[in-house]
């Protein structure tokens, strides 16, 4: 499974491509609002900062106008990718761009049925958001497991994007259940590098080592 960054900071966003895992980034109007800056010169920023897909989310509510919103974002730079709201115009505008071989990524998902409709109008990536179903009191991954098996049934390609992401374990569980990819905001991403035995197994070591003779080559 693939980690990306769900976030609009570009210096989140330099330290974590810094471990050398990061492989793509979600952003969404509220992310790139927080920035408070042009969002073409955010995207192109991000571009430079990691060598992989970054989705940019169209506003237009209509299929014409996120088609050229869509296009226009392409244009932008080729990791790009087209962010599309899952509605009727937006699967309209995700069958449009697929067509024209411009990466989408159908987002605000929530029920296996509106996975089948984004890969059946061939989206890049689905994006179903597993904290906000956990929240409204659903099973966020319960809904990754659907849409796996469904993609599995028929050999759908359109990748999952596990996003909303709010915890360590949402990540664990989405590798688990053959997400392709997890989104997680850079304090979730932090938290996975984390155990209270690594730390303490560390500090032993260190401790221990501070003992050995110098003559033996301790640095
Ligand atoms: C995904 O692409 C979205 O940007 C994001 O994961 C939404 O997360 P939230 O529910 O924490 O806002």
């Amino acid at each position: 499974m693939q980690l990306f960054i769900d976030t609009a900071n570009l210096d989140e966003i330099r330290t974590a491509a810094s471990w050398g895992v990061i492989a793509g980034v979600t952003t969404n109007p509220t992310l790139i609002a927080k920035e408070g800056r042009d969002f073409q010169a955010v995207i192109h920023e991000i571009c430079q900062l990691i060598d992989g897909p970054i989705s940019a989310e169209v506003i237009a509510q209509d299929a014409p106008g996120m088609i050229d919103e869509g296009r226009r974002y392409a244009a932008w730079d080729p990791h790009v990718v087209v962010k599309v709201p899952m509605t009727e115009e937006g699967i309209k505008a995700t069958k449009a761009l697929s067509s024209e071989g411009i990466r989408t990524n159908v987002t605000l998902c929530f029920s296996a049925n509106q996975a089948l409709l984004a890969a059946l109008a061939g989206a890049t990536y689905i994006s179903p958001f597993v904290g906000r179903v956990d929240d409204t009191g659903g099973d966020g991954m319960a809904l990754i497991s659907e849409i796996r098996e469904i993609y599995d049934n028929y050999v759908m390609t359109t990748q999952i994007l596990t996003a909303s992401v709010r915890s360590p374990n949402h990540v664990t569980m989405a590798a688990k259940m053959g997400s392709d990819v997890a989104t997680c905001p850079f304090k979730i991403l932090q938290q996975m590098f984390r155990h209270p035995l690594t730390d303490r197994g560390l500090e032993q070591f260190l401790a221990d080592w501070a003992s050995v003779p110098v003559l033996s080559g301790r640095a």
